[in-house]
């Protein structure tokens, strides 16, 4: 016959075992959800217009055991509208309530989903598609939704010409209207008459000329500049040719103005 002292002994072990054993359950389940995310390297992107563009959103995949596509369920949907954007559920797109808008214009990266990529394609982007994205994803070791802000304009890198001493640069496309600014090799700000010119789609094509004669074997910058977009081309000139140094940068404002 147990003693009491030998009860509150065994007593102790089990306690310890089940309280060891609940401390593991815990920081499984901490672990497992800290370790999924939903998330997007790019909040604030800006569509050319007339071009494609990628909202991302990625989430953690691994659930230990690999993932299964049937897994995975991806929805993307736009505020303000109805329907959906694109569905991916039970190992294929659901598009019965996609909203018209998009209908044919939108893709996921399904090769990719199982690596927890759930990007989703826009095609040919239009000006009424600027708005707030949501990515929604439910898969084994993630659960959440972000929001993906989508501004829209239209931007493209100048062309250089040389005439008479003068240099132009002349860009094709650019929307909402932007700023022009010229600067020589040390910075030094220069000046330049520019001019836009509206085309049927209300998108302007821009030529800016600087007022000085430039010099051979300089190197011009020029800076063209919306609320959204920021595009920098650079001019090398040369005897008889000029080098567009480096294609022109981009740079998206990554906040509403
Ligand atoms: C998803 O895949 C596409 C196509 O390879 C790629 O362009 C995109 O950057 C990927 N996005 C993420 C978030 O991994
Ligand atoms: C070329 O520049 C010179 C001096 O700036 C000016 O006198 C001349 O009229 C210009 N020629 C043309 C064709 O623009
Ligand atoms: C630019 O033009 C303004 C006025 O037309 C003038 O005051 C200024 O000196 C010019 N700057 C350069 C760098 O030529
Ligand atoms: C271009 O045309 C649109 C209307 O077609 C007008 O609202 C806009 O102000 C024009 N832009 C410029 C820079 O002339």
């Amino acid at each position: 016959m147990a003693s009491f002292g030998q009860i509150i002994f065994w007593g102790m072990i089990v306690l310890i075992f089940i309280i060891s054993g609940l401390i593991i359950l815990i920081l499984a389940l901490a672990f497992s959800v800290s370790n999924g995310f939903v998330e997007s390297s790019d909040l604030f992107p800006v569509g050319n217009l007339g071009q494609d563009v990628i909202l991302h959103c990625r989430f953690n995949p691994s659930s230990g055991t690999g993932v299964k596509m049937n897994d995975v369920s991806i929805t993307w949907e736009k505020k303000g509208l109805s329907g959906v954007v694109y569905q991916y559920k039970n190992g294929a797109a659901q598009l019965k309530d996609q909203n018209p808008l998009f209908t044919e214009r939108t893709q996921l990266f399904t090769d990719f989903i199982t690596l927890g990529n759930a990007s989703l394609l826009l095609r040919s982007v239009r000006m009424e598609d600027a708005g707030v994205y949501q990515c929604s994803v439910s898969a084994p070791a993630s659960r959440g939704t972000i929001s993906v802000h989508l501004r829209v304009a239209a931007f493209s890198a100048p062309t250089f010409t040389i005439s008479n001493t003068s240099l132009t640069a002349e860009a094709q496309r650019w929307l909402p209207k932007p700023d022009v600014s010229w600067s020589d090799y040390a910075g030094n700000p220069l000046n330049a008459s520019t001019h836009f010119y509206n085309n049927s789609a209300g998108i302007l094509r821009i030529v800016s000329t600087l007022q000085d004669p430039v010099r051979m074997d300089d190197t011009y910058t020029c800076v063209i500049q919306n609320i959204l977009v920021k595009a920098v081309s650079q001019a090398t000139l040369t005897d008889d040719m000029i080098y567009s140094g480096c294609p022109s940068r981009y740079m998206n404002y990554r906040h509403w103005p």
